[in-house]
């Protein structure tokens, strides 16, 4: 049994150099106290990791362990890039001027991995959760969100600075007052965003599960609703840390008819002074009748509270020594189960609690044309392909109205793939090879023909995807 902090390790280690003011209490570290695990690797994580880890990383740089980071500092251009102005990494802009000067004391500490026992076994990082006042549910626009949250919103994402130019979320009643939207990555990870009413220290209110198993973490975040406001014909939903309150991380939500706008700002558990941007998308609600239906089965929206944390959310135990500054829980075991982590996390509302969803696995047929290549799949509302397989195509991609039909969109690594939080419902399955690896089904790749799928709730079922042969 392993509780490897890895994101919670490495961060909290930077938190005893960030406690007050970041930019002097930074520059004061002699280089002599720098190594790979006290500081480097907790940056190099928080930055890079996205791109430069996986089985396809950015550039075919690998970033995830210390030889690589290593190699790259002393022979690669690692120290040039992350002080390049007009060709940064991280490719959303520099890094903080305290951050890029830890690289050079590392250097100058001849590339020194592990910590000195003293710096790094103790966390004397005092915490103390705010106290949170939650927005009542009865109070005007509160239970509204509930209604306004439903659909297939279709838009934009920018996550850490990358643009991706076509994202969605599919959010979908699960029971009366809990409405549900996932974003299964793929081989990644899965991630999940639901919102419930929640009774929060004797207040009925709405509150967010967010997480997912991430690069083999799994982590579940809570944030409870903290100010509802209009503004002309906008109306904005603020969410703070459930435990840590909005000095940790916060989401906004900002409806305007049928738009969307969702922003999360996070402090990586507190290693920054304040929340920094982290997600924005911005949709366009496009189908309601998915929505509509589950709605009618669950009767939602109802004011009924799904979870009580009648004393708050309970503190998070972190590793032994390190203070929880987050409503988030987490823990590694690659071996294990999600309802098993959920548990060892001591997730206050774990998966197996939660209505009604449902688990898919896919067993991809492996043939010259997909081995060791990307597959992306896409399970969608209507088939995307005709009866031979071939996708409408326009401007040389696959044509926007029939894009848009699409509700998850994984991209895989291999044979297998298990899908954790699907909508009961009726799918189309698509996979195609991504020929060009632009991440997009466009002319010249491999498709199969559009398959049905019907998924059952709380259903388990393992789906075979054969003949993807089709050159478009
Ligand atoms: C949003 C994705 C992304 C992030 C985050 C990111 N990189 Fe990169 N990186 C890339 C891409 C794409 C390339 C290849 C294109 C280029 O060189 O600009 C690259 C190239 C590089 C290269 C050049 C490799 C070579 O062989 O020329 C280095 C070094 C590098 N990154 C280091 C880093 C470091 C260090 C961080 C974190 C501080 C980081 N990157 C964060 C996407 C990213």
């Amino acid at each position: 049994m392993k509780k490897i902090f890895y994101i919670i390790l490495i961060t909290i280690s930077a938190i005893q150099c960030t406690s007050t003011n970041q930019t002097n209490t930074t520059v004061d570290i002699p280089f002599q106290s720098v190594s790979y695990e006290s500081h480097i690797q907790s940056i190099v994580q928080n930055h890079c990791l996205t791109c430069h880890a996986g089985k396809r990383p950015s550039a075919q740089l690998d970033l995830s362990t210390y030889e690589n980071v290593k190699a790259v500092t002393e022979h690669g251009p690692l120290l040039k890039r992350i002080n390049d102005h007009s060709n940064p990494m991280p490719t959303r802009g520099l890094m903080p001027k305290n951050e890029r000067l830890l690289f050079l004391k590392w250097v100058k500490n001849n590339y020194k991995k592990v910590a000195d026992s003293t710096t790094t076994s103790q966390n004397d990082y005092e915490f103390t959760p705010p106290s949170i006042s939650p927005v009542d549910i009865q109070q005007a626009h509160v239970f509204d969100f509930f209604n306004k949250m439903q659909g297939h919103w279709v838009g934009k994402m920018n996550l850490m600075g990358e643009n991706i130019p076509w994202f969605a979320f599919d959010y979908r009643a699960t029971a009366p007052a809990h409405i549900h939207g996932l974003f299964e990555g793929g081989t990644i990870g899965n991630l999940f965003n639901a919102f419930f009413m929640a009774n929060y220290k004797g207040t009925e209110t709405i509150m967010v599960r967010n997480g997912g198993i991430l690069n083999g973490i799994y982590r579940t975040s809570y944030f409870v609703l903290k100010t509802v406001e209009e503004k002309g014909d906008e109306i904005n939903y603020r969410f703070v840390d459930a435990y840590g309150g909005e000095q940790i991380m916060w989401m906004e939500l900002t409806f305007n008819s049928d738009q969307l706008e969702m922003v999360v700002h996070t402090s990586r558990f507190g290693t920054y002074s304040k929340p920094t941007k982290h997600m924005v998308f911005k949709g366009k609600k496009q189908h309601l009748e998915l929505a509509q239906t589950a709605a009618k089965i669950h009767n939602f929206p109802s004011k009924v509270v799904e979870k009580t944390f009648s004393s708050g959310l309970p503190t998070p135990q972190w590793q032994e020594g390190y203070t929880a500054t987050s409503g988030s829980y987490m823990w590694q075991d690659e071996s294990k189960s999600i309802v098993e982590l959920a548990q060892l996390a001591q997730d206050p509302y774990p998966i197996n609690e939660i209505p009604y969803l449902a688990q898919m696995d896919i067993n991809i047929e492996q043939t010259e044309q997909t081995k060791d290549q990307k597959i992306i799949v896409y399970l969608s509302r209507s088939p995307l392909t005709d009866e031979q397989g071939k996708v409408p195509i326009e401007y040389g991609y696959i044509k926007q109205s029939v894009m848009d039909e699409v509700l998850l969109f994984s991209e895989i690594e291999a044979s297998n793939f298990k899908y954790t939080y699907l909508h009961p419902g009726t799918y189309y399955l698509t996979a195609f090879v991504d020929v060009d690896n632009n991440s997009s089904l466009s002319k010249g790749d491999i498709t199969n023909t559009s398959f049905k799928v019907e998924i059952q709730p709380k259903s388990s079922q393992t789906v075979h995807i054969e003949n993807i042969n089709v050159q478009n």
